[in-house]
């Protein structure tokens, strides 16, 4: 595991972006896995002006997102997909057909999810994996338990989370409770994973995952450990308490 502190958000972001520009650049057919919630948006900033400006081609990119809350529409402002369109999706020349985002209005959720992991497979596995982390550890929506889940499947979210994602919502009782998320071993299947934590309200966390030195179910982050290559970018604010 690698670990780079950058002075403040902005650097945190700069330096994620340029390592997708430059493993795009390489493979221009890359297949990323995307994550949503704040800590990625300066990312996908960057990446847009890099494409705008520098000419990033993503036409031939594929992307698989994280998650998705149960039961929000596509079109529900809220929902992950909303999020990836607005914040990235329209902006750049990724083409329709090789965006993959869970869809949280499915029916038949096992079997979906079980093609979500046999999609990720056909496209030869993802190559590198975006992540933020939640105050718990949990990324994706895989959450702190006895037991972590190994492919996409539906779970509960955690009073923690529900809290936590609250402020995107009018009321805590619009956020949805269960979600689709890739599981842990869909996620330390990507070749390279970039964690990404910013802000005073990580520092614990982050602390706990770095100094502990312990792989555990309890922080779903820790398994980037033993993840062969594996780097975590964090700002000054939350490398403050390691
Ligand atoms: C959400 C998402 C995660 C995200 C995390 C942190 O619940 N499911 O993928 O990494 O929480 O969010 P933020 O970046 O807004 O702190």
């Amino acid at each position: 595991m690698q670990l780079f502190i950058e002075k403040d958000y902005l650097a945190m972001s700069k330096k994620a972006a340029q390592i997708f520009a430059d493993e795009i650049r390489k493979k221009p057919n890359l297949v990323l896995g995307l994550a949503t919630g704040s800590t990625p948006m300066g990312t996908y900033e960057e990446l847009i002006r890099m494409h705008k400006e520098e000419g990033l081609d993503f036409s031939q990119v594929v992307s698989f997102n994280l998650d998705e809350y149960y039961g929000l529409t596509p079109d529900n402002p809220q929902s992950y997909n909303y999020f990836m369109f607005e914040n990235l999706f329209n902006k750049i020349n990724i083409k329709r057909e090789n965006i993959h985002i869970p869809d949280g209005t499915v029916k038949d959720v096992e079997n979906y999810c079980k093609e979500y992991d046999i999609q990720i497979e056909k496209f030869g596995g993802i190559d590198i994996q975006l992540l933020g982390i939640g105050v718990n550890g949990h990324i994706g929506f895989n959450e702190p338990a006895d037991e972590l889940v190994v492919g996409t499947h539906l779970t509960d979210l955690t009073e923690d989370t529900i809290k936590a994602n609250s402020r995107f919502f009018e009321s805590i009782d619009q956020v949805p409770t269960k979600a689709i998320t890739m599981g842990l071993g869909s996620i330390m299947k990507a070749k390279k994973i970039l964690l990404l934590a910013n802000g005073k309200n990580k520092a614990p966390i982050i602390a706990k995952l770095i100094k502990g030195g312990v792989v555990t179910t309890q922080n779903p982050a820790s398994f980037l450990l033993i993840h062969p290559d594996s780097t975590i970018i964090i700002d000054e604010e939350a490398a403050s308490e390691l």
